[in-house]
């Protein structure tokens, strides 16, 4: 173990950088490196920095400038999580929560409150409420459910082929994660633009965003208590069901970290993998030629654009060490998932092909790895395939360079990804997408979907617009947050 340089707990050594909040060198006390704030807008750019001056662990400044290391290596990622008796996810044990630097007025709160759901859970409540969320999760039959995501793909195309053009992250990759999460959790009414909206606002943190999340709380509740009186065939049942005997409310609650950190990712991965796709030549004449599949496309991309960036956080139950740094009980550690997919000793070549590995850390890893998984590639892997053979000429309607991001810490993604294709007609939906539809000769996409289904009835598009979310109720602010802190 080497000697420290810095202790997120506070005790930093002033001999070490400039003086507190040098503006000189722009570095926060102790000279460490922001998270936030003007350094952090390329921060693929600022870990490297960081992997440079610091190694594999690095001591860095959150909002409020609250300390905490960044963990960059793979290995160090890999071994944080999968250390339950060093590391838990329960933020509860964070000295800069216990002393109120990073209390519920923080920036960051809604990412680092303490919540009764399976993510911050630890040991035998873990094992309760995950093993709840994967029982109902078992219950899924795959072969159904790629079938529907072809169908809501179709349904998806149908409403924009006419056009010869779409924004296939507003209309199709933030639509279609949510069409098949309403699906799955036994309520594809509630799936409408609103919907769809409300929970893109409530995860940007916005205004509105108390409101919408109480809009998307009303409807999970409503749905949990008809389940409730009324089990069927649907994930939200069996996990009413569970031998767990999860109340109403903790159903609500993981309803909602499903849906949120479902969505969420796949609505980015969806959109990484297309425009990963439309702009690297290399994936388009490897697809097109066969030599690649569209879940290798997939893989790829989870590598190079994991969906979360970084996940807040880590937190040291004991005193430790990781990759050299020596850990004090209640440090906070960011698990840092795209610069550990970057980390040189795992790929010294970054433009080499990973094809058939998968041991990027998108899914996290150890006890709280991601249970939706095989949920979330495939929603990706039969969508992007079934809009590639819709639509195989779709061209990029914009320089590359013209394409723009919204990044945050923990994620960053597409705001727009304006194509251009020949307008076509619309399709059955119960169809396998199919190549008369097409007016020239189409590449020869690799099809993983399921073969076609038989009834030729076509499908309505999906419902109009509901007003947008009525602002929140008049409560005080602190109420208001608790509330959206809570999830209500
Ligand atoms: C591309 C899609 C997805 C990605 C990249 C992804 C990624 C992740 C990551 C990084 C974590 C946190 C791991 C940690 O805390 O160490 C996580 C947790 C979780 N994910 Fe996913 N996820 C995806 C899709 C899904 C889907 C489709 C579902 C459900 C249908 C889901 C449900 C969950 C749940 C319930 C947890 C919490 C597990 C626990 O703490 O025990 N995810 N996911």
């Amino acid at each position: 173990m080497t000697s420290e340089s810095h202790s997120p707990t506070g005790t930093d050594d002033p001999t070490l950088g400039p003086p507190p909040g040098c503006p000189a060198h722009g570095l926060g006390p102790g000279g460490l490196h922001r998270l936030y704030g003007p350094e952090a807008e390329d921060l693929g750019a600022l870990y490297e920095k960081l992997r440079a001056e610091h190694g594999a662990v690095a001591p860095v400044l959150l909002h409020n400038d609250v300390p905490i290391w960044v963990v960059l290596g793979h290995g160090e990622n890999l071994h944080m999580v999968s250390t339950p008796q060093h590391y838990a996810r329960d933020s509860r044990l964070w000295t800069a929560v216990q002393d109120g630097t990073a209390g519920a007025d923080h920036p960051l709160a809604p990412h680092i409150a303490w919540q009764p759901i399976c993510s911050h859970a630890e040991g035998d409540e873990h094992l309760r409420l995950r093993g709840a969320v994967t029982g109902a999760m078992s219950t899924i039959d795959f072969r159904s459910l790629r079938r529907y995501i072809n169908r809501a793909t179709q349904r998806l195309v149908n409403e924009f082929c006419e056009l010869g053009k779409a924004d296939l992250v507003g209309q199709f990759a933030e639509h279609l994660p949510m069409s098949v999460l309403c699906e799955i959790l036994g309520m594809p009414e509630d799936y409408n633009d609103r919907m769809v909206h409300a929970t893109r606002d409530l995860l940007k943190g916005t205004e509105t965003a108390i409101a919408s999340n109480e809009y998307v709380m009303g409807v999970l509740t409503q749905h949990t208590l008809r389940r409730r009186a009324n089990p069927e065939e649907d994930f939200t049942s069996h996990l009413i069901n569970h031998p767990a005997r999860l109340t109403d409310d903790e159903v609500a609650q993981h309803l909602r970290l499903v849906l949120l950190a479902a969505y969420e990712a796949t609505a980015n991965l969806i959109a990484n993998v297309l425009r990963m796709v439309l702009t690297d030549p290399r994936f388009r004449a490897q697809l097109n030629g066969g030599q690649m599949t569209v879940p290798e496309a997939v893989e790829q991309s989870l590598w190079d654009e994991p969906p979360f960036s970084a996940v807040l956080g880590y937190f040291a139950k004991q005193e430790t060490e990781l990759g050299g740094r020596r850990i004090r009980k209640g440090d906070g550690l960011l698990f840092g998932i795209a610069p550990g997919n970057v980390d040189p000793r795992v790929r010294p070549d970054l433009a080499a092909n990973m094809q058939g590995n998968r041991s990027h850390l998108a899914f996290g890893g150890g006890p709280h790895e991601c249970p939706g998984q095989d949920i979330g590639r495939a929603i990706a892997d039969v969508g992007v395939d079934a809009l590639l053979l819709r639509l195989p000429d779709t061209e990029l309607d914009c320089k590359e360079d013209e394409l723009r991001w919204r990044a945050s810490m923990s994620s960053r993604h597409l705001v727009e990804l304006p194509v251009t294709f020949a307008p076509r007609p619309p399709q059955d939906v119960m169809q396998r997408p199919s190549v008369n539809a097409l007016p020239r000769q189409r590449p020869n996409w690799q099809v993983t979907t399921e073969a076609s289904e038989p009834s030729p009835a076509p499908q309505p598009v999906a419902p109009q617009a509901p007003p947008t979310p009525e602002p929140a109720a008049r409560l005080g602010a602190w109420q208001r947050f608790l509330r959206w802190w809570r999830g209500y």
